[in-house]
């Protein structure tokens, strides 16, 4: 992992410099290239106009850690108040929750049912939820989170990691459930033993990976969400999947709002689904510093609207 990097996430998890950094002018402008705003209704908007371009999205609120029961309430109502709000829009939009921010850090029991309760409104709309994967003490958590609930609804998604060496076991353990799956690099500072810390082998686990699940779309229902940048791995995967027989709308692209936005659309142009993650919320700043961290010559652009 590189010094930029490695420091960048150090920010990302530093408690004081979350709260303090947020404060600067040239912070929150900077911030507006990968969000199209702080609330639900930036967020739906973006959302319109990427549909209107066959670009489906998922929506999420940033925050996480919360620390008290009458917190994770208060995002559990946002999220029960969103799901109707997305429907009447007629939007595509599903949406993604991290366990953290639904009480995970302190009662896994308040998790699950705050968790349920979204998971259940959306299912009666027919839309689904995915859960996020945070830091690797939460994996063990989020798992059992996730089985629990994938038991009674079937309209719920996991994100998992490639740069963890455990993955391909876990995602042993999960196909009995005909999951849905998301599959992602990985965004958090891990150490050596627990996750690839170089590039090249993060690389060949997402494929080899992303290979296993196309596998089993037919074999075990599984719903895959391909959720990367990365076009050689995209050109990778789609060739993998064509010679599989996989139509290319056997599963899914899933990329984030700012970020290749030309790729997206030509992965909707050529006829695969697409699907933009857009985040909004003003808990944004550790969110952030994750995303200058995966590509660290976006501090340029930090620094030049420091003088703008
Ligand atoms: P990589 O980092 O190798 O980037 C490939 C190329 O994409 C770069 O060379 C650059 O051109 C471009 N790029 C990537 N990131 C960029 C950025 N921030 N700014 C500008 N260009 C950039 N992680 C996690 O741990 N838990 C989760 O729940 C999720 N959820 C999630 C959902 C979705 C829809 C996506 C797309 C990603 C996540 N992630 C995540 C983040 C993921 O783990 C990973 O950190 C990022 O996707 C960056 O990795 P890439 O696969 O894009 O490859």
């Amino acid at each position: 992992m590189s010094f930029a990097r490695s420091a960048l996430l150090w920010v990302s998890e530093n408690r004081q410099l979350r709260q303090t950094l947020p404060r600067y002018k040239f912070i929150r402008r900077a911030v507006s290239r990968f969000m199209p705003g702080e609330e639900l209704v930036d967020a739906m908007f973006a959302a319109q106009q990427l549909q209107a371009g066959n670009i489906n999205t998922i929506v999420t609120r940033l925050g996480e850690n919360v620390s008290t029961a009458a917190e994770t309430q208060e995002v559990t109502e946002h999220y029960l108040n969103a799901l109707p709000q997305i429907q009447q829009k007629n939007l595509d939009a599903y949406i993604s929750v991290k366990p953290t921010q639904l009480g995970l850090d302190f009662n896994e029991k308040l998790c699950l049912q705050n968790l349920t309760a979204i998971v259940e409104r959306a299912q009666a709309l027919k839309n689904w939820i995915w859960i996020d994967m945070e830091q690797s003490g939460y994996v063990d958590r989020t798992l059992a989170l996730y089985k629990n609930i994938r038991r009674q609804y079937p309209h719920v998604g996991l994100c998992v990691q490639a740069y963890l060496y455990r993955t391909p076991k876990d995602l042993e353990a999960l196909l009995p459930y005909s999951p849905a799956i998301r599959l992602v690099k990985g965004a958090y500072m891990e150490p050596p033993n627990v996750a690839y810390p170089k590039k090249a082998d993060v690389n060949a686990s997402f494929l080899a990976l992303a290979k296993m699940l196309l596998a089993n779309i037919k074999k075990n229902d599984v719903t895959l969400g391909v959720a990367t940048h990365d076009k050689i791995l995209i050109k990778q995967i789609q060739q993998a999947a064509a010679e599989m027989g996989l139509a290319k709308t056997a599963y899914e692209f899933q990329l984030l709002y700012g970020i290749q936005s030309d790729e997206q659309l030509r992965l909707a142009k050529e006829g695969y689904r697409m699907r933009t993650l857009i985040s909004y919320g003003s808990f944004w700043f550790p969110w952030y510093v994750r995303r200058l961290a995966e590509r660290p010559a976006n501090v340029w652009f930090v620094v030049k609207n420091m003088f703008q």
